[in-house]
């Protein structure tokens, strides 16, 4: 029988319930699709670096190298651990160190879940850049606290790392409707959004199956609003893809719908499966936190391993459990309630 060897990071908040939840889900859709998962558990967390001083242990890249993938849950807990020391000190590290360039975050409506729009039959699929860009940690502060104090951040953009999520986005664009929407901003930022630009025109003529279109960021926002049908594919850095991603989350009903997959598609590395929200402190241990995002999350980490039929019936499972009214709506049914709806509709 095949195994797979799954790294578990629920992290911390929610991210601890609705990672417990979906494990269960994705081992019960393994067992009627004949194969195994292994999960092993991390406990870097914000309260691991409480008591170590670190998010996770020197070693914590190496380690989680040997596994097939990973399933994080939620990484923040800024009461304690200021969100820059946390997310820098986990989640963005593993994200570069594996090269996974590919954020992949599809938005539309589950059956059932009535979103804030009119239009209900949009379907769109993120990618984000995931590793350099406006990410990509290279900065400083000189004469902190002083009245000449400055910051700079600076946006790294490379040939490289431009071209091959160009490309994936639109490799995805040909397995869909064949529309590309690439994110610019190239009126205003002339030197990273005008290289963003010429390399979506290089790709174009390679490309030209797929129709393309560049979009101003802030454009592409209001359309994601006015006219989601109109989108296939988006294409976009690591912080306009963020950014966008939340619009995303917000028309298909909320957080507790968006999934998101950090792809390494080289396979040199694991790539690693996270719902979009964070830890939501306000609603830690309270048992009501939606696991819909993560079990999706988990069917793309399925596919991602070659499971596909394991992937399509989660998904199923996750459309008639939606369509029966349950996970609809935001605190009324229990994590567990759920999960276990998901898991009998997998049955
Ligand atoms: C996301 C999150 C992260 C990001 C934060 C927590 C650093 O917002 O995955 O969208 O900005 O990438
Ligand atoms: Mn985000």
């Amino acid at each position: 029988m095949k195994f797979c060897s799954i790294a578990l990071i629920p992290g911390d908040g929610i991210g601890r319930d609705v990672t417990a939840a979906a494990w269960t889900v994705l081992e019960t859709a393994a067992k009627h699709c004949g194969f195994g998962l292994t999960g092993t558990e991390f406990p870097w967390s914000c309260r691991f670096f409480k008591e170590t001083g670190r998010m996770m242990p020197e070693d914590g890249i190496e380690t989680l190298r040997g596994f097939d993938a990973i399933l994080l849950g939620a990484v923040g807990w800024p009461a304690e651990v200021p969100d820059s020391v946390s997310l820098h000190g986990l989640l963005l590290p593993i994200r570069k160190a594996f090269v996974q360039y590919a954020n992949t975050r599809p938005h539309r409506l589950l059956p059932g879940v009535t979103g804030p729009l009119r239009a209900e039959s949009f379907d769109i699929l993120c990618i984000r850049e995931n590793t350099e860009g406006e990410y990509s940690g290279a900065g400083g502060r000189v004469h902190q606290g002083t009245l000449d104090e400055v910051a700079v951040e600076t946006s790294i953009f490379t040939r490289a790392g431009v071209e091959r999520i160009l490309r994936f986005g639109f490799e995805q664009a040909r397995t869909r409707r064949g529309k590309l929407a690439s994110v610019t901003k190239s009126n205003a930022q002339k030197y990273s959004m005008v290289f963003w630009d010429e390399i979506t025109r290089k790709l174009a003529a390679e490309y030209s199956d797929v129709e393309v279109t560049s979009y101003h960021v802030d454009a592409l926002a209001a359309r994601m609003i006015m006219a989601p049908e109109s989108l296939d594919v988006i294409a976009a850095s690591n912080l306009f893809g963020d950014i966008l991603t939340d619009i995303g989350a917000a028309i298909q009903g909320g957080l507790g719908y968006a999934a998101s997959a950090n792809i390494n598609p080289d396979r040199s590395a694991p790539s690693m499966f996270e719902p979009v929200h964070g830890s939501a402190p306000d609603i830690a241990h309270l048992g009501i936190a939606n696991p819909i995002a993560t079990i999706w999350s988990g069917a793309m980490m399925l596919d991602h391993l070659g499971e596909k039929d394991a992937a399509g019936r989660v998904m199923k499972a996750i459309e008639a459990t939606t369509a029966r009214g349950l996970g609809t709506i935001a605190g009324k049914d229990s994590t567990n309630t759920i999960t276990a709806a998901v898991i009998a509709a997998l049955n």
